[in-house]
């Protein structure tokens, strides 16, 4: 495919060529040939957890309340980008779970329909502490997939690694969901040096308990601290190695565009490992990402972002919104780079921390 020049900014001005060739409600696919079919969609940058490689202890500078979508915003752009063929909208945060709305969020994303008819998928990734009280009606309200995260199973080190004691609310959230209907059910864990490397066993065998995959994630330099080094990065093949102590493990083909290459462990379950340092994905990247103040995101990385308030509060009248979401929404598909450069001498950690971007 022939490279087109690629604007990057803001509020990038829109290249009239794309603009003749990308009609309204056509497929998402940016100048590296990638369709785009996952939204990740995040609700809020608070969180009950302060984990260390994502926020700050104290002193975070949270997003403006008054900036930050509301139920009925987040679904106008939702559902501009089911008719553009996003298939799945998966909810974030910081914690998507404080959000005091959430099951209406669920509840309404999941009735929408791409442009062919065929329904949405809603999944949520939380941090499993109001999970338990909640799972009931988010399951009433369509929610069809859930990954937990977990670090450690240790009290005294989750509370040193998220500076709060919430460890049994975070066991009771992976209880219900282990006994609700939700399959295939995911816990996400970042593998840190010193921290939990000794745990990688244990992980594994307490998701298969709890008929779950566990998916070791390598540490991304996205800490509100900037204190990510590479040096502390647990990489895939240390997690591998440290697991077929324990079992044969058998590569599992055909990832597609997903982010996790995963294995069989011999017949007792399979695990997955997210190599977004050491082995990148980013050329079957199919995600965007909505923060929860309204800026289009093409990657986690990157350092621009396309602002959907304006055509949200800025007086566009509510029957031309549709079609001025879907330009913002093209602007930002066409202004992604092949990569992140997190292997590069170059490379700018962006400004928001993680709970600001969303996962
Ligand atoms: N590197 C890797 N994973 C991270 N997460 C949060 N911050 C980082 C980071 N710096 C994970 C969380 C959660 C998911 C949303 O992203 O643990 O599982
Ligand atoms: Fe909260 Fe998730 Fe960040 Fe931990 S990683 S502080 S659970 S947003």
């Amino acid at each position: 495919m022939t490279a087109i020049p690629v604007s990057i900014g803001v509020r990038a001005a829109p290249d009239s060529r794309w603009e003749e060739t990308e009609a309204p409600g056509s497929p998402l696919i940016d100048t590296h040939g990638r369709v785009h079919r996952d939204l990740r969609i995040s609700l809020t940058d608070r969180c009950s957890l302060r984990c260390t490689y994502c926020m700050p202890e104290q002193g975070n500078e949270w997003l403006a309340r008054a900036s930050i979508l509301t139920l009925d915003e987040i679904e106008q752009v939702a559902r501009v980008a089911a008719e553009c063929g996003i298939s799945t909208f998966r909810l974030t945060g910081g914690e998507p779970l404080l959000r005091a709305d959430v099951v209406d969020v669920v509840r309404r994303l999941s009735r929408l329909t791409t442009a062919d008819g065929a329904p949405v998928q809603v999944a949520m990734t939380t941090n499993g502490i109001r999970l338990a009280g909640l799972l009931p009606e988010l399951v009433d309200a369509g929610l069809a997939r859930l990954n937990i995260s977990i670090d450690t199973l240790r009290r005294d080190r989750f509370r040193e690694l998220t500076r709060r004691d919430r460890l049994d609310d975070v066991l009771a959230g992976i209880e219900a969901a282990a006994a609700s209907p939700l399959r295939p059910l995911k816990l996400n864990a970042v593998a840190m040096r010193g921290v939990n490397d000794d745990e990688l066993v244990d992980l594994v065998e307490f998701a298969l308990r709890h008929d779950a995959e566990l998916r070791f994630i390598e540490q991304m330099p996205l800490d509100a601290g900037h204190t990510w080094s590479r040096a502390t990065m647990v990489t895939r093949d240390e997690i591998l190695a440290a697991l077929r102590k324990r079992w044969r493990l058998e590569e599992i083909p055909g990832r597609g565009g997903a982010p996790a290459e995963r294995w069989r462990l011999g017949d007792a379950g399979t695990v997955g490992v997210i190599a977004s340092v050491t082995a990148p994905f980013c050329g079957d990247c199919d995600r965007l990402r909505l923060t929860a103040d309204g800026q289009l995101r093409n990657c986690l990385f990157s350092t621009s972002e396309y602002d959907l308030l304006p055509v949200l509060r800025g007086g566009v009248a509510v029957a031309e919104r549709p079609v001025a979401i879907d330009r913002v929404l093209r602007a930002c598909v066409r202004g992604k780079l092949p990569g992140h450069a997190i292997n590069d001498p170059s490379f700018l950690q962006p400004a928001r921390g993680m709970n600001a971007i969303g996962g």
